[in-house]
């Protein structure tokens, strides 16, 4: 019985679109009302009719730590009573700006703004101001936020001049520059290099490792081949580290597989649950934002202090513990292996991709490089068996699911028995 949900959910759709205030928690194509949710603690969330569900959604990637972490907690708590915003520079946001800087090799400046849509729009339009060039380049499944010129996808890699955008009242004006590429082909990526077109690319944006198609990690050469092909014809690399950065280790996806992009995005982790999102990247591109520059960018509540706080508490636990992502692995190994072993023996068309801490079960498809169609039916079949059993994955097919430090052994083994049950017996 989820009564009080569905009451909550009733009332909410009467004065909020579709009840929810981004379209992915509305469990569409789903069969089932959306989770209310009234509290978190560790790896559990608590719906409004007390129900309680293993979180591997984690808040869409931000809780590394789980909910409510204690450290945390105590940190913005103190931040509030001495006051929460003041559109003011504070020594915070210098302490947590030097931080990120010594930790990613990349960064020399850094910009916070509140969410990672502000951080992809803001990279864009720096990397337009400082080349004085239009076109960006995408990749087909990438999501960097809603931004007109970011809410594009694209036909095959043949149609990449031939942009249409993903949502209604994007005016194909502002979409005429974004130009997408299948991710992980290396002839689409050559072939358009070789074009003309090239050479009005202010910058190239992408997930490193793809997270909004499912979890695609860059085929080997891929990342490498980007940033020789934007070098030689003068564009940007803009590594989209919204998910990945802190996720896959200190040094995010760029450290991971070692190449040195122009610009960089954070956001989710280093607000540590709070909204606070950054651009950084190589100082005489940065010092193009106003007021040095020309290019203008601002925000109300960028750097503001209680999600500097918590942000900075986040990434002093992740960074001053020498074996948390060691152990944040060995923890996700726990979930993953039982699946990969009864992946084996299922009947159904399934694969599970994974790279650090998130992973993707994907249904009707064996392996993902690119954008794929999946088998959405399966996925919905699957998401309700693992709710009705109090597990709750991103609700949507091609999302990545996180484990965080929170997450108990009891309830990866928990899960782990689920899914690989479900694979083992289903047809
Ligand atoms: C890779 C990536 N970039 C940008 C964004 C946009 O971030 P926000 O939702 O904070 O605006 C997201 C959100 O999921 C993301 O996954």
């Amino acid at each position: 019985m989820r009564s009080a949900t569905e009451a909550i959910f009733a009332r909410s759709c009467k004065v909020i679109p579709g009840g929810v205030n981004s379209p992915v928690r509305s469990f569409k194509g789903l069969g089932l009302t959306p989770l209310i949710v009234e509290s978190g603690f560790g790896d559990t969330i608590r719906d409004v009719d007390g129900k309680e569900y293993i979180d591997y959604c984690c808040s869409w990637g931000p809780l590394i730590l789980g909910h409510a972490h204690p450290t945390i907690v105590r940190a913005a708590q103190e931040q509030i009573a001495k006051g929460s915003s003041f559109g003011i520079a504070t020594a915070i946001e210098e302490t947590f700006a030097s931080k990120l800087v010594s930790l990613i090799p990349s960064l020399e400046k850094i910009r916070f703004v509140s969410s990672g849509t502000e951080a992809t729009m803001t990279a864009l339009r720096l990397a337009r101001g400082y080349t004085g060039r239009s076109k960006i380049v995408k990749f087909i499944g990438h999501y960097h936020g809603h931004s007109d010129s970011l809410l594009v996808q694209a036909g095959s890699g043949v149609s990449f001049l031939n942009p249409i955008a993903t949502s209604k009242g994007v005016h194909s004006n502002l979409i005429a520059d974004t130009i997408c590429l299948p991710f992980n082909d290396f002839v689409a990526l050559r072939t358009f290099f070789r074009s003309p077109v090239a050479k009005q690319v202010a910058a190239v944006i992408v997930e490193p490792i793809a997270g909004n198609m499912g979890v695609v990690p860059p085929l080997e050469g891929f990342l490498e081949s980007l940033r020789e092909e934007t070098a030689k014809v003068g564009a940007l690399l803009i590594f989209d580290e919204v998910i990945t950065g802190f996720r896959v280790g200190l040094t995010g996806a760029q450290g991971l597989y070692s190449i040195d992009p122009d610009l960089t995005c954070l956001g989710k982790i280093i607000g540590g649950g709070f909204p606070a999102a950054a651009v950084g990247g190589k100082a005489p591109i940065m010092d193009a934002l106003a007021p040095l520059g020309q290019v203008y960018q601002a925000g109300t509540l960028s750097g503001n202090s209680v999600a500097m706080r918590a942000g900075l508490e986040t990434i002093l636990q992740v960074a001053n513990d020498p074996t948390f992502y060691e152990r944040l692995e060995q923890k996700t190994l726990h979930l993953a292996r039982p699946i990969e072993e009864a992946l084996a023996y299922t009947k159904l068309t399934a694969c599970l991709q994974r790279c650090g801490s998130m992973l993707t079960l994907f249904f009707g498809v064996s392996q993902v490089r690119s954008k794929e169609q999946l088998d959405e039916e399966r996925f919905a079949h699957f998401f309700r068996h693992l709710f009705d059993r109090g597990i709750y994955i991103p609700p949507a097919s091609q999302e990545a699911w996180f484990v965080s430090a929170a997450h108990t052994d009891v309830h990866l083994d928990y899960t782990a028995r689920v899914i690989a049950d479900y694979l083992t017996t289903e047809k």
